[in-house]
């Protein structure tokens, strides 16, 4: 192990779902699971193959009811090769006498090798290589190479290369009870002795996929592709070749596939450029130096350097946030800046929440504003194409402007299932998670953060604003006047917390004046309320036009932004408490130290709750940061702000007392939490957050929540992870015109060298716990602003720096 390798040195059938997530590669148009390329789905192994943004329908019949969801597809599977020894059983893992077993993630390359020696039951001993990529230059390819060596023996073997397109989507086992056949098979064919194609058709949104390989047999520097022997069925063809191995001269054996859908753009026919592309490919060597070369390029932008006094510490935290980074870039990588696609909150790595986009976007994008803006840009641009969609939902709720899903897929209809399947008591419960209003929210925060990272003017004029004043119209539909109070109020929603979604013994679901939520609102509001300034004045007033908005429309934003309610309070020492929702206070308190007794594992107490005919509506419980999002998302000068506007009190004491009031009711249900509570935790006590950092930074390697990371890995906490080491402790903060920067490093950290780019400059920071060294690369941009704790400096490109802190 090194800081840029992930390595299992044995097979473990428990865990190599968990290890198919992690060892995902992709390049942001498809990614596919590191499944071996010989196994099948099955209770062990699960190869998935996914596509950016390809979505499908189906209907079932669930309690009675017909339910329609909306998954991403699992598109056929390009992996498959085996091969057999004298006609003996096709090699798998499972099946044989393994005598060792190494694979290796190269998070830098972004390869995965694996060699395995294995004995057969006929005593022979043989080794096998395997290298694979997703290319990150070209979009479309991917390839395998597999070597096997005859380590004592001379025999034939037959090498069985497959395209598989008789997968479903049958990853996730909660979904087991619902329809997963989303293909219909199309044309196969076999067009030359290396070369066979496959096409496939989503049953419901009718996207054409199609894969060409070509399989290549080689001994040294000579091809030997012989004839091959084809076998096909519907959805599915092979090509079984026949040769012979013996210990002078391994095998080896080249798959390249290329994959195209009918959404792509710049084709002529899918299949038609499959079969030209898989032609023109290189072989796997020189794909890998290009891809190789790229990703290089990538590291460029996004590495980090960290010196921590204890090495082991050092290497381990080095490698799993570059393991993050590896996974972010191949969900979304430049090459989404040309799709029609989201962040899908599992990424291309599983199919739990059925590939949806959810807030979660929201921890994802500060890293990418702060690297490669114009991925945030591309997604963004995903929410502008539905902004009609969202506007129909406003509508059709009876409100006005636009409220965009909680889950979104294909068209930004909203996609959140109804009923949901609680695996632990086998029942199947309404699902009102649609009433988290806030993703509205979130998309306004990302917008502005956008903004305020890049400058982007034309971005903010012709696609932002209009979000952003479409939302705040919807907000200001929303809230409703409260005669007794004299303040608005935001009645029936879910605030992040997922364990509240309705007072207990009320049918109806739905909290009154979530306070993350109001307070949300009333930022939203101010900014649109600001985009009066900030847009050129024309194009203010086409927007005003366009979207018919007036003088009183404005006014009405600005007097429900100072009156607005934020309910509150008294915790057991009589201090005012920000209440998660009006009423929270009279909900019972949890006796955790029973429920861990009796259940070890409580992350997910709504499923135990629910089995025992409770329900965690009763209690003062929370799965996630609800209140202390507030924390995470906001400076305290900016909430100082925030509620004096409001004409509520704020001092720095409320943030610790919150803090400590909800972490000790929060069972982290979610891996969000754990981003959260570490960064809300640094704010307030920097030089001791490492061990909290340490916590969250397992969530996926070491699959914390216990099955969840096989189903996906979580966008969300990977990029929040990365980002408390490229916000938090450097306290970066990008407001009005000013990139802040107040470093606080934990201890045990000595330094931190990142570069970033704000506003066209790239920025190299160099922080120890007495100096930060700050470089601007020399470009033909005008200064910037830099502000270190509390002096404003202008920068001119090219400049080196170093202050005290
Ligand atoms: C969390 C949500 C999150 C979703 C997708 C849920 O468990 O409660 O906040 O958006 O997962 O990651």
């Amino acid at each position: 192990m090194n800081g840029w390798k992930l390595v299992y040195e044995e097979f473990t059938p428990q865990q190599e779902a968990l290890r198919e997530a992690l060892c995902t590669l992709g390049n942001g148009y498809f990614a596919s699971r590191g499944a071996a390329p010989e196994s099948s789905a099955g209770g062990i192994h699960y190869p998935g193959t996914y596509i950016a943004g390809c979505y499908n329908r189906l209907q079932t019949q669930i309690a009675g009811e017909t339910i329609e969801n909306e998954s991403l597809v699992n598109a056929p599977n390009w992996l498959a090769l085996t091969f057999r020894i004298e006609d003996g059983d096709w090699f798998d893992v499972g099946n044989v006498n393994v005598l060792s077993y190494h694979q290796e993630l190269d998070i830098k390359k972004a390869i995965l090798t694996r060699t395995i020696r294995f004995c057969d039951p006929d005593g022979r001993h043989t080794r096998v290589d395997q290298r694979r990529l997703v290319s990150i230059e070209h979009p479309h390819l991917a390839a395998l190479e597999t070597s096997i060596h005859a380590e004592d023996w001379s025999g034939s073997i037959e090498v069985r290369s497959a395209l598989d397109g008789q997968v479903v989507n049958a990853g996730v086992e909660r979904y087991r009870d619902l329809n997963k056949r989303h293909l219909n098979s199309g044309t196969a064919e076999s067009i030359a002795d290396d070369t066979f194609w496959l096409e496939v058709e989503t049953s419901q949104s009718r996207i054409r996929i199609v894969q060409a390989a070509t399989t290549r047999l080689w001994r040294g520097e000579q091809c030997i592709t012989p004839a091959p022997a084809v076998d096909q069925a519907e959805g599915y063809i092979a090509h079984h070749y026949q040769t012979r191995l013996d210990p002078q001269q391994p095998l080896r054996i080249e798959k390249i596939v290329a994959l195209y859908t009918s959404r792509d753009h710049a084709i002529s026919e899918s299949g038609l450029e499959a079969r030209k592309s898989v032609s023109e490919a290189a072989a796997f060597d020189a794909l890998a130096s290009r891809h190789i070369m790229v990703w290089k390029q990538l590291w460029q932008r996004f590495d980090f350097d960290i010196e921590h006094d204890d090495p082991e510490e050092e290497e381990k935290t080095e490698r799993t946030l570059r393991l993050h980074i590896l996974h972010l870039i191949q969900t979304t990588s430049p090459h989404v800046m040309d799709l029609d696609v989201g962040v899908p909150a599992r990424g291309l790595h599983g199919e739990a929440y059925r590939g949806h986009i959810f807030w979660d976007e929201l921890f994802v994008f500060p890293l990418f504003n702060l690297r490669m803006p114009e991925i945030t840009r591309a997604l963004l641009c995903y929410r502008y194409r539905r902004l009609n969609e969202a506007r129909r939902a406003a509508q059709a709720a009876g409100y006005r402007g636009a409220l965009y899903p909680w889950q979104s897929g294909s068209n930004g209809r909203e996609e959140s299932q109804r009923l949901h399947l609680n695996p632990k008591s086998g029942n199947w419960i309404p699902d009102n998670s649609r009433l988290q209003r806030h993703i509205n929210a979130a998309m306004v925060y990302n917008i502005w953060q956008y903004y305020q990272v890049t400058r982007d003017m034309e971005f903010l004029s012709f696609y932002g604003a209009e979000m952003i004043l479409e939302i705040a119209r919807f907000w200001s539909s929303f809230t409703s006047y409260n005669d007794e109070s004299k303040r608005y109020e935001i009645l029936n929603v879910m605030g992040p917390d997922e364990y509240h979604d309705a007072y207990p013994h009320d049918r109806r679901p739905g909290l009154n004046n979530n306070a993350y939520t109001n307070l949300m609102m009333v930022w939203v509001l101010l900014r649109a309320l600001e985009l009066r300034d900030i847009l050129p004045s024309q194009r203010f007033s086409e927007l005003c036009q366009t979207l018919n908005l007036s003088k009183e429309e404005f006014a009405h934003w600005d007097e429900v932004s100072r009156r607005m309610i934020i309910p509150f309070h008294k915790d057991e020492h009589d201090n005012d408490i920000i209440s998660q929702f009006e009423g929270y206070e009279k909900l019972t308190e949890f006796d955790w130290q029973d429920y861990r007794k009796k259940y070890g594992d409580i992350q997910r107490l709504d499923r135990i709750l629910e089995a025992d005919d409770d329900t965690p509506n009763r209690y003062k419980v929370s799965k996630q940061a609800d209140v202390l999002m507030l924390f995470y998302l906001f400076s305290s000068e900016e909430l100082g702000e925030l509620f004096a506007h409001l004409g509520y009190p704020f001092e720095y004491e409320t943030i610790p007392r919150n803090i400590d009031y909800y972490l000790k009711r929060t069972s982290h249900g979610s891996t969000l939490s754990r981003v959260v509570n570490s960064w809300v935790l640094a704010r307030s006590n920097r030089p001791g957050a490492w061990p909290l950092f340490a916590e969250a930074l397992d969530s996926d390697v070491a699959d914390i929540q216990g099955g969840t990371t096989s189903e996906g890995i979580h966008t969300g906490a990977m990029a929040g992870t990365v980002d408390l080491i490229q916000r938090c402790f450097t306290g970066i903060e990008t407001r009005g015109d000013v990139l802040w920067l107040n470093p606080s490093l934990p201890e045990g950290l000595s330094s931190l060298t990142l570069t970033i780019r704000y506003r066209q400059h790239v920025l190299g920071f160099h922080i120890t716990p007495s100096r930060v060294r700050i470089s601007t690369e020399p470009c033909a941009e005008k200064p910037i602003k830099i502000g270190i704790v509390t002096d404003v400096n202008e920068f001119q490109p090219g400049e080196v720096r170093e202050f005290q802190l």
